[in-house]
């Protein structure tokens, strides 16, 4: 009786095991066939969301998706691992979504995954961050070199073309890193503006905190910190705080979210903050244009604007062409 009942037990506990699996693995796949009512799979493939802006571009995506029954997008974070996204990628192709939305870590290895979805006849819209090649169906995002050249001009206005200058590079494997700082050079050009310190902290506060204290360590003087996006000039702003400097320098920064970089305007943290807008209303009307068979636009470039404690009032102003 007893070996009759031990054996029942072990059977359930096999069995549970065996359902639980199955189920966590359907889960895992984020599948099509998940009872969805949707008529469209969007697969969204996210490089992290370690930092507000990306958790923002996330909410724009839903909230865009929200107004259209017939898609249903399912999300991936692939935690600032570059293997990881490129097997999201791989995971949505063998799952037969019908698009994929990727905003990519580097561009260099989520090259094929991307161009292999593109060339399996999934319509692939990277956005924010590029990819290399022309493998795809569009890149939507605003021009980083155009926004590293504003900057650029607007330091060497603010400062009267003079001045000591540390740029807090964010990831220089990614493209608006690149970018960023490509734009910047340009835009400085001409002026009497000297970079003392560049480093690239991979657009994470703390990597900036931790690079502008040896900033400040080496450098007497410093007049201005141009950090790639707002949790960099936030993180170096941090650090001349501790150091008690904070006061001797300004601090500029990309992203210029409403809950971020603008807060920080308005603190008088930060002198200006560049917009960067995430691009996730315009990656769903994109991705429902090609779903419907529309013919889109390779590129989709979003215009940006710059705040300052003189214009966030008025919401910022426009970058000029
Ligand atoms: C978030 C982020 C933003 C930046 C963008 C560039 O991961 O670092 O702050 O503007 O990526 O791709």
């Amino acid at each position: 009786m007893r070996k009759y009942y031990l054996l029942q037990v072990t059977y359930a506990i096999l069995l549970s095991a065996v359902l639980s699996i199955f189920c966590a693995k359907k889960e895992e796949a984020g599948a099509p066939e998940a009872k969805s009512k949707a008529r469209w799979i969007i697969g969204m493939s996210q490089c992290n969301l370690g930092e507000p802006w990306r958790v923002q571009m996330n909410a724009d995506i839903k909230k865009a998706a929200e107004e259209h029954p017939e898609i249903e997008v399912v999300f991936k974070d692939a935690q600032n691992d570059n293997l990881r996204q490129r097997s999201h990628v791989e995971e949505f192709v063998s799952s037969g979504v019908n698009l994929i939305i990727i905003s990519p870590k580097e561009a260099a290895p989520l090259t094929p995954p991307v161009s292999e979805a593109f060339r399996h006849g999934i319509p692939v819209i990277v956005l924010d961050r590029r990819v290399l090649g022309a493998d795809y169906t569009c890149f939507i995002g605003a021009d980083n070199k155009k926004i590293g050249e504003a900057v650029g001009r607007w330091i060497a206005r603010r400062l009267g073309s003079q001045g000591k200058v540390v740029e807090l590079k964010g990831l220089m494997t990614s493209t608006p890193g690149q970018d960023r700082h490509a734009g910047f050079v340009e835009g400085i050009r001409g002026s009497q503006l000297e970079v003392i310190f560049e480093a690239d902290m991979k657009w994470l506060e703390p990597n900036a905190r931790q690079e502008m204290e040896s900033a400040l360590a080496r450098f007497d003087k410093i007049n201005l910190v141009y950090a790639h996006n707002d949790p960099g000039a936030h993180g170096a702003w941090l650090a001349a705080k501790a150091a008690g400097r904070e006061k001797e320098m300004i601090f500029v920064g990309i992203d210029g979210l409403p809950q971020e970089g603008q807060v920080y305007v308005r603190q008088g943290i930060l002198e200006a903050s560049f917009e960067y807008p995430t691009g996730g209303k315009e990656a769903i009307e994109t991705a429902l244009a090609i779903l419907n068979g529309q013919t889109v636009p390779k590129e989709l470039t979003l215009p940006s604007r710059v705040f300052t404690a003189a214009n966030i009032e008025q919401g910022g102003e426009l970058l000029s062409e």
